[in-house]
């Protein structure tokens, strides 16, 4: 464990550039190591989840080198021809390291056995596990389709047609990356738009693959396996979910301007930002472009008076991971925040609802769990108690880095039981902090 109290340290100001960010970062090192020849990555997140996905893709055949500052070169061995990888592929705390992996394995002739810490151990990988089974591939996992498991591929694998049950990205492109192995065409039904990032890439490599948005918003994707993906030159766009921290935490301290530069506004991605203007955040957009394929621009924000709202369910998808921070948001909020529709919350690095409801009561916000969401009373910008217990962060980074912002507007500080997680998204976060408030 490495502890430690995160006190008030004055206005923020300045800039900053957050990390790569974490989802594309994993997609350029798996697609790269299928890809036959060198794909450059540049801005690539050096995360803990992001180097678990480097060894396992190593592991299996790839080559896969660090030449300098978030500067990669990965050489891939083709679709189809993924090695036998001779220990188990260790996940680290890394759900989506996980989850795409089981589905690239899926349609090869591989066995691998898939371990992780005690975070990952406990959540459900049955959502991968159904359609992959359908698809050919036979599994061998622990109680409860958990962590530790074994994934025996098919070859061949069978298409599907699968109509995603939990509005989840991670299941959508287990789905699509087990169908780039697969002969013929591969269906992925999904009623609830997630993050595209990968409907995005394997276009960008090369894949044949389609998007048809129905009149109720249902998206269905099509791609066609068997697949040759061409090697790319990639600038990944900085880390929507890890700039979340910094926007928020500009909001909440007094004084703060702060510039975020580089941030990627995938709209699958952006509802804390929408949210937040709601609230009555300023948050400006300057030099919009498109790096790596996807939307970018610089966030001005400076502190503002937030007010609560009711959010919206149908925005939670594109900021599923950013509810801890939208919470600290909240609890200093004048009025009532309320939150509904996030069950899928209670199975990510922790359960979020009762991690953050914990946290910040014990802070001394006033906070109701339901089954699905959070209800929240703010104080109107009052600093939050000082509280001589030590949060709970259950192996969550965000957790840790949600606390850490809280601590900021506390009247004697936030202590964390464990920043240790932080690297696993964002292993600058706590020097970045201390910047800022320089
Ligand atoms: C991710 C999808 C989301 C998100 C996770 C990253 C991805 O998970 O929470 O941090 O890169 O596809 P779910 O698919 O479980 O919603």
């Amino acid at each position: 464990m490495r502890p430690r109290r995160f006190r008030p340290a004055g206005a923020l100001k300045g800039r900053i550039r957050v990390p790569g960010d974490k989802s594309i970062s994993h997609r350029c090192i798996m697609l790269g190591a299928l890809a036959l020849g060198e794909t450059r990555v540049t801005g690539l997140l050096e995360g803990e989840d992001v180097l678990a996905t480097a060894a396992a893709m190593r592991a299996m055949g790839a080559s896969v080198v660090r030449q300098g500052e978030g500067t990669w070169s990965v050489h891939g061995v083709g679709v189809g021809a993924l090695l036998q990888p001779r220990g188990p592929l260790d996940m680290g705390n890394s759900g989506t390291s996980t989850r795409l992996l089981m589905g690239l394995v899926s349609s090869h002739p591989i066995t691998a056995s898939f371990a992780g810490d005690a975070s990952l151990s406990k959540r459900p990988m049955g959502r991968v596990i159904d359609p992959l089974s359908q698809m050919g591939a036979s599994f061998e996992a622990s109680e409860g389709g958990r962590l530790p498991l074994i994934v025996r591929g098919a070859l061949p694998a069978v298409p599907i047609s699968y109509r995603l049950p939990v509005a989840s990205a991670q299941v959508k492109s287990a789905v699509l990356l087990a169908g780039l192995n697969t002969p013929g065409i591969t269906t992925v039904i999904e009623p609830v738009p997630t993050r595209d990032h990968s409907e995005r890439m394997l276009r960008g490599f090369g894949a044949e693959l389609n998007v048809e948005t129905e009149t109720d918003g249902t998206r269905i994707i099509t791609i066609r396996g068997e697949a040759e993906l061409k090697p790319q030159i990639i600038d990944v766009p900085g880390d929507p979910s890890s700039a979340a921290f910094f926007i928020v935490a500009a909001l909440i301290v007094p004084g703060s301007e702060v510039t975020i530069e580089n941030v990627g506004l995938n709209p699958t991605r952006a509802g804390l930002i929408e949210v937040l203007r709601r609230m009555g955040g300023s948050i400006e957009e300057l030099n919009p472009r498109e790096v790596g394929g996807e939307p970018v621009a610089d966030l001005l924000v400076k502190h503002s008076p937030l007010r609560g709202i009711e959010v919206d369910p149908a925005i939670a998808p594109s900021m599923i991971d950013e509810f801890p921070a939208l919470f600290v948001a909240a609890a200093l909020a004048e009025g009532i925040t309320v939150t509904s529709g996030l069950d899928e919350l209670r199975v990510k690095e922790s359960d979020r609802l009762a991690v953050m409801a914990a946290a910040l009561g014990t802070v001394g916000a006033r906070i109701e769990e339901r089954e699905d969401g959070l209800v929240i009373t703010g104080t109107g910008g009052e600093a939050l108690g000082g509280s001589a217990v030590t949060i709970a962060t259950h192996l969550d980074h965000r957790i840790a880095m949600s606390m850490a912002v809280a601590g900021l507007v506390s009247r004697e500080g936030i202590e964390i039981d464990d920043t240790r997680p932080i690297a696993t998204s964002f292993p600058v976060f706590e020097a970045m902090l201390h910047g800022l408030a320089a």
